[in-house]
């Protein structure tokens, strides 16, 4: 059987796993590459992202000669029956989704692609979005599709691989199953519907993950007001079969490049459509409370037994803080609205100083690679924090060498490494025997054993 061509236009977080599943699922695959840097690493038999597995997963479809890269979406497109979408929709100030990078790939294509092909769109985009598409390509032979992406950062291949659903939308059915069909060996359930309700399933999805979130926060802060265990907690609704374990664990809130954008676009698309969404509103404002009580709780901790400071001088203002942890989850590069970065700034801001360590700094042991550090610092300033109060900030190249002389440790993502470190060391580097733990990352009687006041995010 000769393998059915397909191209993937966008090589990033959603593009490359996409592509590397669709060629171990027996395709053959053109990818494209727009930004040049990227498209080098590809073509030289590298990976450009951080992703787990994505390396060897790249490598088979390379090897098997079914998977190429080029820069351009037209030379992609004109030899494929299948052309899958997979570029950024960012948000703009208002909400709402950036369809630009979207309406461009289409017009792209549009000329080169082959009578009766089928554009696949994989990006995240607003109800309606997959018709735009269709009328930027202009062409009655050419059918679009949407069949949104369910893919975490970090275990995005995984994902790719093991779909829980498959998920297509259009108006003729017939289309939508050949697309299901190119995922047949996932053996996933095939949902077909219309355009309109894949891509409300989309944010539907998202949204209900972000308020699961939302909820074990909320529930995590009573839990402190109230000397209950967050953990049991967990443990005690988990258990029931229509609440389960999974996504529960509580945190300082969440982001990345998915949740605030797509929560904020669905909000933009119930409001455009006059449909009053109360609940979601909470959902995003009980988030930004979130990320502030980690600071609050910080600085409380500090104020008590702290020498006393002047009336000007907060607890914060006089302290250096060590920080664990620095992109929006663990097992990732990725700093995108990260919640460490806007705790961070949050801090700087209240006039702390901030030494901080994050395991993809550069390699292992060795020095922050100059690239990452300016691009931390750039997150910084586009969350506001001025280059005054930016000279408060440094990174280590450790865990340990981040606490030397600091009054508090702050954890922020869950790095196993973390998990791992010599408390003994800790103890002794910091200046005070402080651990703010805001992923519940430690055990806190073993971290209250080595002479720690410990404060986790409902824990006791
Ligand atoms: C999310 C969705 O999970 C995925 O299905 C969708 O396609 C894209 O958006 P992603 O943003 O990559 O994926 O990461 P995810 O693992 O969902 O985490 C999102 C945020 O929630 C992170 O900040 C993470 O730290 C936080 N989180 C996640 C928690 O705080 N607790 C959890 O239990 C899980």
């Amino acid at each position: 059987m000769t393998a059915t061509q397909v191209s993937v236009i966008g090589a990033g977080h959603i593009g490359l796993p996409t592509a590397a599943a669709l060629v171990s699922f027996g395709h053959e695959v053109v990818c494209a590459e727009s930004d040049p840097r990227r498209l080098r690493i590809l073509q030289d038999g590298g990976v450009p992202i951080y992703e787990r597995n994505l390396d060897e997963a790249l490598a088979r479809g390379r090897e098997g000669g079914r998977l190429t890269f080029v820069a351009s979406a037209a030379v992609a497109a004109r030899t494929a029956e299948y052309v899958f979408l997979c570029v950024p929709t960012p948000e703009l100030p208002d909400g709402s989704a950036d369809l630009s990078y979207l309406r461009q790939a289409a017009q792209e294509i549009g000329p080169s692609l082959l009578p009766q092909a089928v554009v696949v769109n994989k990006s995240t985009v607003p109800v309606g979005a997959t018709h735009l598409v269709e009328q930027t390509i202009g062409r009655d032979d050419i059918m679009v599709v949407s069949n949104p992406e369910f893919l975490r950062e970090g275990t995005a291949v995984e994902d790719s691989l093991h779909p829980d659903r498959i998920v297509v939308g259009a108006d003729d059915q017939q289309v939508a199953a050949r697309v299901g069909a190119l995922f047949a060996t996932t053996g996933a359930p095939l949902l077909v519907t219309d355009a309109a309700t894949a891509e409300t399933i989309k944010y539907a999805s998202n949204a209900f993950l972000a308020t699961k979130l939302s909820f074990i926060n909320a529930i995590a802060g009573l839990c402190d007001e109230v000397g209950a265990d967050v953990r049991d907690v967990i443990l005690g609704l988990g258990y029931d079969h229509r609440i389960g374990f999974d996504f529960l664990r509580p945190g300082p809130g969440w982001g990345g490049s998915c949740f605030p954008k797509d929560t904020r676009a669905l909000l933009h698309i119930a409001e455009s459509a006059n449909y009053d969404f109360p609940l979601l509103r909470a959902v995003i404002q009980t988030n930004e409370t979130q990320l502030r009580r980690i600071v609050d709780r910080l600085e409380t901790a500090l104020g008590c037994g702290a020498p006393s400071v002047s009336e000007a001088q907060t607890p914060l203002g006089t302290s250096t803080i060590a920080v664990w942890g620095l992109t929006f989850k663990a097992e990732t590069d990725d700093l995108r609205m990260s919640p460490a970065i806007r705790i961070i700034s949050d801090l700087l801001t209240r006039g702390a100083r901030v030494q901080a360590y994050d395991p993809t700094l550069g390699k292992a042991g060795g020095p922050v690679l100059p690239e990452r550090a300016d691009q931390i610092r750039q997150e910084f300033r586009a969350d506001g924090v001025s280059d005054a109060k930016l000279d408060g900030f440094s990174l280590r190249t450790s865990s340990v060498l981040a606490c030397e002389g600091a009054s508090a440790l702050l954890v922020l993502t869950e790095w196993q490494e973390f998990r791992d470190v010599d408390i003994a060391r800790v103890r002794k580097a910091l200046e005070r025997p402080l651990i703010v733990d805001a992923r519940n990352l430690l055990d806190p009687a073993a971290i209250r054993q080595a002479g720690f006041q410990y404060i986790g995010v409902g824990r006791h």
